[in-house]
């Protein structure tokens, strides 16, 4: 796969300027991806649900460069207001795709994104980000050169770029569910995009809903790059590869026959994981708080006395994502509003489900 392409270059009295929108969500994990090498690749494949209502709206202004310069020119506003860490690291994320899309630098450019959940709500934003990110650079290259009409192609390209800003982001270009990283199971699976998985799997699983449980808002103690990095000596690092590979193969078997057991198991296997290897690490952290605990006890429990699929899952953080399908929403909502809200920070969570992927504007 070779995306770098020198011919990607604008007649510069060609340039008019103009505007790109799109809209991309974020994902959650079911088999995590933690722990990568080179430049942005999975230590292991990783099988994700594509959220709908928590995502990133980005516009990407472009005009002709009117200073001509070696890196790329960009001012970044966030919900309304210049953001220089932000527009820091999309300059340094611009930089690293010149090879791929070597017009940014032709170009003077404005990033307008803003996220539809609150701000600081403490959700991982950088695949939402990234994604949006991703597609305005390819629905871009398409304007000018006509070189991304095929949507399969579109879709790959932008998975692809949106992994080298931040893995889990190339998941978000999918509707549904997502795979990234090899598998001999899975024809097409690759270490450099994801794919769509949704038409290999049940339909119960597109009726899924993802209630995220504000515990605690604010900025994480260690973020995820950090916590990437510390699987490099981990001592369970191999014995993870190995059992994320082995969680994945029967994730794919729970998504077929729709065996909703099975998966809640691996969904919840996965999330206690990924925690106890931040609790592992050779700098051990802990970003639970004793909510998410008491949370995650009333899911468990509630199921048990019910037998309602409802499960959870977790990202790098606190907050509790409570998974369960449609057909139990009017059992799971009110156990959620009486025994799940109080745990959370303002008695806040946010609804959020299985989503059509992202949308261009
Ligand atoms: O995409 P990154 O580098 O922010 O890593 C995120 C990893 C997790 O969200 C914790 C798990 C996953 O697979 O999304």
């Amino acid at each position: 796969m070779q995306y770098e392409n020198p011919k990607l270059v604008l007649e510069t009295s060609e340039i008019k300027e103009g505007s790109i929108t799109w809209k991309s969500p974020s994902n959650i994990a079911i088999v995590k991806y933690w722990g990568k090498y080179s430049d942005q690749l999975p230590q292991n494949p990783s099988l994700s649900i594509t959220l709908e209502t928590s995502f990133t709206r980005t516009t990407l202004h472009y005009a002709p460069r009117r200073t001509p310069g070696q890196g790329v020119s960009v001012e970044l506003y966030f919900e309304g207001a210049r953001h220089e860490a932000f527009e820091q690291r999309v300059r340094k994320y611009f930089e690293k795709i010149l090879p791929i899309f070597p017009f940014l630098r032709q170009l003077d450019l404005k990033v307008e994104t803003a996220n539809s959940f609150p701000h600081s709500s403490g959700i991982a934003s950088s695949a939402s980000a990234m994604s949006a990110l991703a597609l305005c650079c390819c629905t871009l290259e398409d304007e000018f050169f006509h070189t991304l009409e095929d949507d399969e192609a579109f879709d790959r390209k932008a998975s692809y770029v949106a992994r080298l800003g931040s893995g889990s982001a190339c998941r978000s270009i999918y509707p549904y569910l997502a795979l990234w990283g090899e598998t001999g199971e899975v024809p097409g699976s690759s270490n450099l995009y994801a794919i769509p998985m949704a038409e290999q799997a049940h339909p119960v699983y597109q009726t899924f809903h993802d209630d995220i449980l504000i515990i605690r808002s604010g900025e994480k103690k260690v973020s995820s790059s950090a916590g990437h990095g510390l699987m490099h000596n981990h001592p369970f690092a191999e014995a993870r590869f190995q059992y994320a590979r082995k969680s994945l193969h029967q994730l794919l078997g729970a998504l077929r026959t729709g065996d909703l057991e099975t998966f809640g198991k691996i969904a919840e296997a996965e999330a206690l994981m990924l925690h106890a290897l931040m609790m592992s690490a050779p700098s051990p952290y802990l970003l639970l708080a004793p909510h998410t605990i008491t949370a995650m006890e009333r899911v468990q429990a509630f199921r048990a006395e019910t037998g309602h699929p409802v499960y959870f899952s977790l990202d790098a953080g606190p907050n509790l994502h409570v998974l369960y399908p449609e057909s139990v929403i009017h059992e799971v909502r009110p156990f959620i509003d009486d025994q799940l809200a109080p745990l959370c920070e303002e008695g806040v969570y946010l609804q959020d489900w299985a989503g059509e992927g992202p949308e261009q504007l």
